[in-house]
């Protein structure tokens, strides 16, 4: 088991954004957690990334993987407000890779994402959104983690891009052995990149199953108001 997660919850004020949620990931899983707008999967997310205390409950990451802020990162839905734009690409992709003090290179990196090296001379307006994207995927990996946390990672992207860089991030999983917590609103795209799925609501994960399960005969009115779009 790669991730186990008991009864976490984190409130903000009355809103309960996270509550008593628990499930756990293994090693090479490809989860995806959708929900309505508000119904707490970037809070759930920063908890998992250590970025936010829970009021309660925890969770735990296998014993080899020592340190939460090297096994996880993540990947954001906008690559433009996480790239500072005076920064070029290049210095970019370094900055994880000087923090964390690992021997991924630049070059290897933008390769990795399926970039020309030149790209690390560029700045972020130089980039489309699927290019800045990739750079974003780029920064993700230059840590070398196990876990990939995509907050909607696609939804800014046109159709045929968000198709190139979810079989970009496919491909990743495999070549890398990595695995995803993929949140999504979109269940088109969480039905292409994902093995099982989490259903949240008002802070709560209110089902999970498999993706058949999940498609194919939810048990929840509220899944079954999610696959039909009503929401
Ligand atoms: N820092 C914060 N301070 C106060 N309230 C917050 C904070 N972060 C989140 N919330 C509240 O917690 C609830 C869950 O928000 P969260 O961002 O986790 O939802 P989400 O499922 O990611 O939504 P979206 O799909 O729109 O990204 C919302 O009611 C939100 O207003
Ligand atoms: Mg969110």
């Amino acid at each position: 088991m790669l991730l186990e997660v008991k009864n976490l919850s984190k409130s903000f004020g009355k809103v309960k954004a996270v509550d008593r949620v628990s499930f756990s990931i293994d090693e090479g899983d490809s989860v995806g957690l959708v929900g309505e707008s508000g119904s707490g999967k970037t809070t759930l997310s920063r908890l998992l990334l250590g970025l936010l205390k829970p009021d309660s409950g925890g969770l735990r990451l296998s014993a080899n993987s020592s340190r939460l802020s090297k096994t996880a990162q993540i990947v954001f839905q906008d690559p433009q407000t996480s790239l500072n734009p005076r920064i070029k690409i290049g210095e970019a992709i370094l900055e994880p890779i000087r923090i964390h003090k690992t021997d991924a290179k630049v070059d290897e990196l933008l390769q990795l994402v399926g970039l020309p090296a030149d790209f690390a001379s560029r700045y972020p307006h130089a980039l489309s959104g699927g290019e800045r994207q990739r750079v974003g995927i780029a920064r993700a990996l230059a840590v070398r983690p196990k876990f990939l946390i995509l907050d909607e990672p696609v939804s800014a992207l046109d159709l045929k891009t968000q198709v190139q860089i979810l079989n970009l991030l496919k491909d990743l999983k495999e070549k890398l052995k990595l695995t995803y917590l993929f949140i999504a609103h979109d269940l088109s795209v969480v039905k292409y990149i994902c093995d099982r799925i989490l259903v949240m609501y008002k802070g709560r994960i209110i089902e999970s199953g498999s993706r058949e399960q999940i498609f194919e005969s939810p048990q929840k009115e509220y899944t079954s108001r999610l696959l039909a779009s009503v929401l």
